[in-house]
């Protein structure tokens, strides 16, 4: 399928859903607990997009260009009936990849009927094997243990799994090498995030960033590893192999090495927004225009439209000025 162009020459091949700006946990990185405390006030139900309407902006997106879809949230989990959702989303034609990324609290329950519904690919967080500095990241005391024994249940059912660590300086560096040793051996693919400048809540700097080098350099004192192919265009992490038992692991290096030039990824909010960077200040409301019951090809122009204006390279341009007084969407309301 020839995809759409933004200014920059990338096609849209991504579309990431937000499914809710819930979430059960209180990442200090994300939602910290001073600014997401018990008054906050999350989106109300009726601004949330019906599954049916995303099914229908799936479906506009896919005939794109769009191939591959991520359910994420908040924690998408707390939407309810997720699974019914992955269902509908796979009968779409064109679209041939989806994932979702949770902090896997919720996948006792939901693991199976995920499955069921053909769900293959979980995207799991986790920061810290050590339960005081899990306890402290997630803001909610949730233990290690807890999310361990939900990613062992995951992978009995048959997902492919891939744990995403974010690495902040001063936090939790000394978990770097624990958390490549677990999952090593258990050929589960970890990747180290470097710490973003995401919404406006984190206090982020540079000097909390740890870089895709220094971590690299950690691991290549303990293990032999070498780099290897790109799953697919656009990819966001850059991919190693540990030479003695094929197990990955990866690093996600929007800080050091950003990777705006292969940029592919478009963002739809749980409340109809679309985004076209992860570090955008607006986005252009979908849901009022669903709702005001234009047909799919007046949609198809708007979505056009928005992509063909596209230049958004945030990560290459990013300054400690930029991180500091750009005002940007939240995290957790995109999901990332
Ligand atoms: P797969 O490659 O399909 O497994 O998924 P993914 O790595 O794209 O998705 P995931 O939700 O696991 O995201 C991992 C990390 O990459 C998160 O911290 C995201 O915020 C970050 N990320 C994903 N896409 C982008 C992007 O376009 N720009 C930046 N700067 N970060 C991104
Ligand atoms: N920097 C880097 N990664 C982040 N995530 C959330 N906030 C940040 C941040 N400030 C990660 C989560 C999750 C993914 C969707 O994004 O840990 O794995
Ligand atoms: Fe929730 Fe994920 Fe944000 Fe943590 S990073 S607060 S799990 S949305
Ligand atoms: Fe894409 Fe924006 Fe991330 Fe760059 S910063 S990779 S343009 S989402």
């Amino acid at each position: 399928m020839e995809a759409i162009l933004d200014k920059l020459g990338r096609p849209i091949r991504d579309l990431r859903i937000s499914v809710t700006d819930r979430c059960n946990f209180r990442c200090t990185y994300c939602m910290p607990k001073e600014v997401f405390g018990d008054d906050y006030v999350f989106l109300p139900k009726d601004e949330l997009l019906t599954f049916e309407e995303i099914e229908r902006f799936a479906k506009l997106f896919a005939s794109l260009g769009v191939e591959k879809l991520r359910l994420t949230g908040g924690e998408p989990l707390m939407r309810r009936d997720l699974p019914i959702l992955v269902e509908k989303l796979l009968k779409i034609e064109g679209i041939n990849d989806i994932g979702l990324t949770t902090n896997g609290v919720l996948l006792r329950q939901y693991a199976q009927p995920l499955y069921d519904a053909g769900l293959r690919r979980l995207n799991m967080s986790l920061d810290a094997l050590d339960p005081e500095i899990f306890g402290k990241m997630n803001g909610r005391g949730i233990k290690p243990d807890f999310i361990l024994s939900n990613i062992e249940h995951a992978q009995n059912i048959g997902f492919e799994i891939k744990v995403n660590m974010v690495v902040q300086k001063g936090v939790n560096e000394s978990e770097i090498l624990p958390m490549a040793a677990y999952f090593k051996e258990r050929g589960i693919m970890l990747r180290y995030i470097e710490f973003m400048d995401v919404g406006n809540d984190n206090g982020w700097s540079f000097k909390q960033v740890v870089t895709k080098k220094e971590i690299y350099d950690m691991l290549n004192e303990v293990y032999e590893i070498e780099p290897t192919e790109q799953h697919y265009y656009g990819e966001v992490a850059k991919r190693y192999r540990y030479k003695d038992n094929d197990a990955e692991v990866g690093f996600i290096t929007s800080v050091s090495e950003s990777f705006c030039s292969s940029c592919t990824r478009a963002r739809l909010s749980s409340d109809g927004k679309f985004f076209t960077c992860l570090f955008a200040s607006v986005g252009f409301d979908l849901r009022e225009l669903i709702r005001s019951g234009l047909t799919d090809d007046e949609l198809l122009e708007k979505i056009t439209n928005v992509w063909e204006r596209r230049v958004d390279r945030y990560s290459d341009e990013r300054t400690e000025q930029t991180a500091k007084n750009r005002k940007k969407i939240g995290m957790s309301y995109i999901g990332g």
